[in-house]
């Protein structure tokens, strides 16, 4: 009762007051509004990207001229505190109405401090850790100027071409969603105004992840059964979460480009859900659509803006096409003003109005930007994120001592470490592979090293997989004669470390692959390395699944170490010699090859499901190959083996909105501590629109002490069995259930249940 009476009475202050702040901050932006022209109003949709700041004088640059006359809402990009000082100067002290710039900045795995790629932090499926290295990269970012970011990229996707697969949490909307809350948790904290933390923006909304044949900004078209059930749910989950921005996508939807489509930016982002934060193009998204073929700049703008687009990012078409549209009727003021009021509102909630430069303190940005602690913490999290795909006689963990030989092109590169989009980064300070080793093993072990290989035979990819300060800094002498070299070593050695596999740029914006297997000049050393019958680790860096089937049969262990951040080349060689137990789950499937793609653990059962061993005539197969993945999505091993009971159900009926708990013994067999994630996945038999063959609905990730066997419960309800139906409604149908729990998508118990109305 005394619970109830304190509720009650917070209920009761906490109410007015959330209400008095929003009214303090809608007069306070009415009377701004009340005193901007329409150029001024105009002005603050307009994001150009740090540009000229960079190099030049960034009080005389072009920029800067329109900054004073009131036509930046915020710039993107810069990184460096003086620079954003002295333009927040400009706009405080220089222009009419003295109204604060945002400064944006894709903050997507940490800022100095790296993470993991975010494929590679999904699979930590620890939405701790998560939420962690989100906190950290705003306590670095809002001390060095940067008050929102341009991430978290929740786009699911099943296509291992695309190359912003690296980019996002993996091929499941459910992990995805969880990610997505703890995302948004982690950087916008729960109060915006204070100065370690910064706005998220969540993107690319919509489906920007199914772009046809993986080809990056390609068309996209999927129903919209599909659409709710399957890609939209992380952005959801995002805006339920409290997102203060969110960015459209490049591609279209349903034949309309995402910036322009009404459906998609007020029927169901802003009505549907309710989300009343700013939305913004992605670069020259409103450009883009006149080659989409929708119109000239005037119209797209016009189009984009009446769709419910706030934010212009880069282009300008909003800023100077909309008052020829406002007189044209093909815009209205009333948008205008919205679009206007929602930047502003976002400023006010950073607490820009109350000080603009809240989030530029030198003292701050001395203690918190690539501290020790932050880089502790970015190497335990990047362990946490590597998976071990094979471990066959367990030959990993290496013993410290010995020789062990260090060979391919990503062993002493220490540029490629921390993997695609990690602007902020500071490559001097990034060590190598070697350096790591190294440093962790001091003189317990003996690592000789060789090259190997280039990362490609072709010079012209290379340079391509090498941009932005990546390079490999390319190896004249001929392939035999690199491998010749490394073989010499190899046999020097007790164990070969062969670190391969994908550069850093060979996944993310604009790097989309036909080919997802490592690379043949690569492939051409690790097979040499085989053959000298010398124990082989394949230490394999990639932003996206590859098509690892050789692999796979033909080297004893490999550990997927995706693209760890700064801190990534500690963290493998704690992995690799046993100071952390491996306990990462892949989130997304890897196939056998290209063919299968798309391939996803989630997929339909069709009306001829392979029953049986492949091959089977008339059933959906295919004549060359079966249809099963290399590594199934949820799948990663650990030093420490475990073995799960059955299920046991609280009840095999459950009626109406009764719970069901689902309960299972894990045991560690081993004589070593490990973390296990104990999946559920649900099946819904029948539906009155096909369902999946499953999906998950839970997990847990525990401890489990060597020998130690614990309980692990979940609890379902009707919630986890509601899906949109034909109509698009979320709801739940009753009928019978397969409840199942394993450690990945393949390997389950299975227990049935029926679940009546
Ligand atoms: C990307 C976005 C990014 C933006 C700003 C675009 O090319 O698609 O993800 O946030 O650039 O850098």
């Amino acid at each position: 009762m005394k619970r109830v009476i304190a509720i009650v009475l917070c209920v009761i202050v906490i109410m007015p007051s959330l209400d008095a702040q929003d009214f303090k901050m809608n007069h306070f932006i009415k009377a701004l509004m009340q005193k901007m022209t329409i150029e001024e109003k105009l002005g603050q949709l307009n994001l150009p990207s740090s540009g000229d700041f960079v190099t030049g004088n960034a009080a005389s640059s072009d920029i800067a001229k329109k900054i004073v006359a009131g036509k930046v809402g915020g710039i993107f990009n810069i990184k460096s505190l003086a620079k954003i000082k002295e333009v927040q100067k400009l706009a405080i002290e220089k222009s009419r109405l003295k109204i604060p710039l945002m400064f944006g900045m894709d903050v997507i795995h940490g800022y100095e401090t790296v993470f993991p790629i975010p494929l590679g932090l999904s699979c930590t499926w620890d939405m701790n850790l998560i939420e962690r290295s989100a906190r950290i990269a705003a306590n670095e970012a809002s001390s060095d100027g940067i008050n929102w970011t341009f991430s978290p990229m929740v786009d699911i996707s099943r296509d291992p071409r695309w190359g912003r697969v690296s980019e996002g949490n993996g091929e499941d909307p459910f992990l995805g969603a969880q990610i997505a809350k703890a995302m948004v948790k982690g950087y916008q904290g729960d109060d915006l105004s204070k100065n370690n933390t910064i706005m998220s923006c969540v993107k690319h909304y919509a489906l920007y992840g199914a772009v046809e044949a993986g080809r990056d900004y390609n068309t996209t078209d999927m129903s919209r059964v599909r659409m709710f059930n399957e890609y939209l749910m992380p952005y959801k989950a995002a805006v339920d979460a409290g997102v203060g921005s969110i960015m459209t996508s490049f591609n279209e939807v349903d034949g309309v480009p995402a910036t322009a489509n009404k459906w998609l930016l007020t029927d169901v982002l802003k009505k549907q859900w309710g989300f009343k934060g700013l939305v913004v193009s992605d670069y020259t998204g409103i450009n883009e659509m006149v080659a989409h073929g929708i119109g000239n700049l005037q119209t797209v703008a016009a189009r984009a803006l009446m769709a419910g687009l706030d934010m212009d990012m880069v282009g300008e078409g909003l800023l100077t096409t909309t008052e020829q549209s406002l007189k044209d009727g093909k815009v209205t003021m009333a948008r205008i003003d919205e679009a206007c009021r929602k930047i502003l509102e976002a400023k006010y909630k950073l607490g820009l109005f109350e000080d603009p430069y809240r989030y530029c303190d030198e003292n701050r940005a001395k203690s918190e930007i690539y501290s020790i602690s932050n880089r502790n913490e970015a190497r335990s999290i990047a362990a946490q994120s590597f998976v071990l795909l094979k471990n066959q006689h367990q030959l990993l963990p290496i013993k410290k001592s010995g020789t062990v030989a260090l060979l391919g092109p990503l062993a002493d590169n220490a540029e490629n470490m921390g993997g695609t989009w990690s602007v902020a980064a500071n490559l001097s300070k990034s060590v190598s592979l070697k350096t790591g080793l190294n440093e962790v093993l001091g003189d317990k072990v003996k690592i000789l090293y060789a090259k190997g290989s280039n990362l490609d035979d072709d010079s012209a990819f290379e340079k391509r997989a090498g941009m932005f300060g990546k390079s490999f800094k390319r190896d004249n002498r001929s392939a035999e004669e690199m491998i010749s070299e490394a073989l010499i070593i190899a046999n020097k050695a007790d164990v070969i470390i062969a670190a391969l596999g994908e550069s850093a740029e060979m996944s993310g914006e604009s790097s989309s692959r036909t080919n997802i297997e490592i690379p043949q000049s690569q492939k051409n050393l690790l097979k040499a390395l085989i053959k000298t019958g010398k124990p082989v680790v394949l230490v394999l860096f990639t932003g996206r699944p590859l098509a690892l089937q050789w692999e796979q049969e033909n080297v004893p262990a490999i550990l997927n170490v995706w693209f760890g951040g700064s801190e990534a080349p500690y963290a493998i060689a704690d992995v690799l010699f046993g100071d952390v137990n491996p306990s990462g789950k892949l989130s997304t499937t890897f196939p056998q090859n290209v063919g299968q793609v798309p391939l996803y653990y989630n997929h339909k059962n069709t009306g001829r499901p392979l029953t049986g061993n492949w091959f089977q005539k008339f059933q959906s197969n295919y004549i060359d190959i079966s249809n099963e993945p290399v590594y199934p999505f949820g799948f990663g091993l650990s030093y420490s083996s475990f073995s799960y009971s059955e299920i046991t159900l609280s009840s095999k009926k459950v009626k109406g909105n009764q719970d069901l708990t689902a309960t299972i013994t894990i045991t560690n067999n081993s004589k070593i501590d490990g973390k296990e994630v104990a999946q559920l996945y649900i099946r819904d038999i029948v539906g009155s629109i096909t369902r999946p063959v499953k999906e998950l609905k839970g997990f847990q990730k525990i401890n489990l002490a060597a020998g130690e066997s614990k309980t692990v419960s979940f609890k379902i309800t009707t919630d986890d069995l509601k899906f949109y139906n034909y109509e698009l409604k979320y709801d739940w149908e009753p009928g019978e259930f397969q409840i199942m729990i394993g450690t990945n998508s393949n390997d389950v118990k299975m227990a049935i249940v029926n679940w009546e109305k």
